[in-house]
């Protein structure tokens, strides 16, 4: 993957002749240990969870949850995917598949187009006991298996569902797509932290491939809702912070600049 740079520890950038032998061994052995690819924040539990830790624990799974878990990928396509729908196999597994990165399902963003199931939106369980959802989520239509999502993570998936939800409407006109937040306080946030993996523009992180590339500028035009999913939960499988901890607007802020950088 090219995020690979992540995982490594660059500590060598630092190192002067003097004391290169002693420092050069140390990071190897920091490597060595797995300290730097983070896995334990990917798909670690912390020994003091937060809620705010299990919201957007939950809201990663809410996308891949076999890469969010580390759990095998579907392969059939899911069997209450409609047969009119477009898509097939894997994703069809994804609860953003049939219910919407803006979690309103048909009355959404997935209203028409490729994606368009006419399945209903998750936005009316917001504040609905979690062990329900829970249950939901292992019935019909569903049927997730504990092979699929272990019963721990389905609890952070139906609290996620619970209490994890925002009013997409409020944050982002679904007629223009436009966020509503302020773009200059949205370009000291991009600045100050998300280029430092991203980069000042977007671009050093490639989500597509080199044929049809997608930065965060691009995903944040074209999928608004997806980016403002993503700053709020993180990205399965990737060491991407989640902001749940901060007030949405924050979030809400970086996502209107986002919508200024390149998009190819
Ligand atoms: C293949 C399509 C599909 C996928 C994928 C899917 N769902 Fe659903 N979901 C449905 C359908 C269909 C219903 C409506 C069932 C009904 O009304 O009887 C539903 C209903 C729900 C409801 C109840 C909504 C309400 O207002 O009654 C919740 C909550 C829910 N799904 C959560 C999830 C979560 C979380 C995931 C991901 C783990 C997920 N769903 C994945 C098809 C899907
Ligand atoms: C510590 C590094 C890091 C930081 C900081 C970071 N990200 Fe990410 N981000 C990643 C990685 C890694 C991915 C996954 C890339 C991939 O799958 O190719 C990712 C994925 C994304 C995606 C997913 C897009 C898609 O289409 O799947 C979006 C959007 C995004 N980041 C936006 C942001 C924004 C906005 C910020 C600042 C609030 C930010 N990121 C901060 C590492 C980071």
């Amino acid at each position: 993957m090219d995020w690979d740079f992540l995982k490594t520890a660059r500590p060598s950038n630092r190192v002067t002749a003097t004391f290169a032998g002693v420092l050069l061994a140390a990071a190897c052995l920091m490597q060595s240990a797995g300290a730097a690819d983070n896995r334990d924040f990917v798909f670690g539990v912390p020994i003091d969870p937060t809620e705010e830790w299990a919201l957007f624990s939950g809201g990663r799974m809410y996308d891949k949850w076999w890469e969010a878990l580390g759990t095998e990928e579907p392969k059939e396509t899911h069997p209450a995917y409609p047969a009119a729908g477009k898509q097939k196999g894997a994703t069809t597994w994804r609860c953003k598949e049939c219910h919407g990165w803006d979690y309103k399902g048909a009355a959404g963003a997935y209203s028409s187009g490729g994606r368009f199931t006419g399945i209903k939106g998750v936005d009316k369980m917001s504040g609905t006991e979690p062990g329900k959802i829970a249950a939901l989520l292992r019935a019909k239509p569903h049927g997730y298996t504990a092979k699929q999502i272990p019963d721990d993570a389905l609890g952070r998936l139906a609290l996620f569902i619970s209490k994890g939800q925002h009013d997409a409407n409020a944050y982002i006109d679904p007629a223009t797509k436009k966020a509503k937040g302020n773009i200059e306080r949205g370009r000291k946030l991009y600045q100050g932290v998300c280029a430092a993996c991203h980069g000042f523009d977007g671009k050093l992180l490639n989500f597509g491939d080199d044929k049809k590339p997608e930065f965060v500028g691009t995903t944040a035009v074209e999928n608004p809702w997806e980016s403002l999913h993503k700053i709020r939960n993180g990205q399965p499988a990737a060491p991407m912070p989640a902001w749940r901890a901060f007030d949405i607007q924050n979030a809400v802020d970086v996502l209107t600049y986002s919508q200024t950088l390149p998009v190819k």
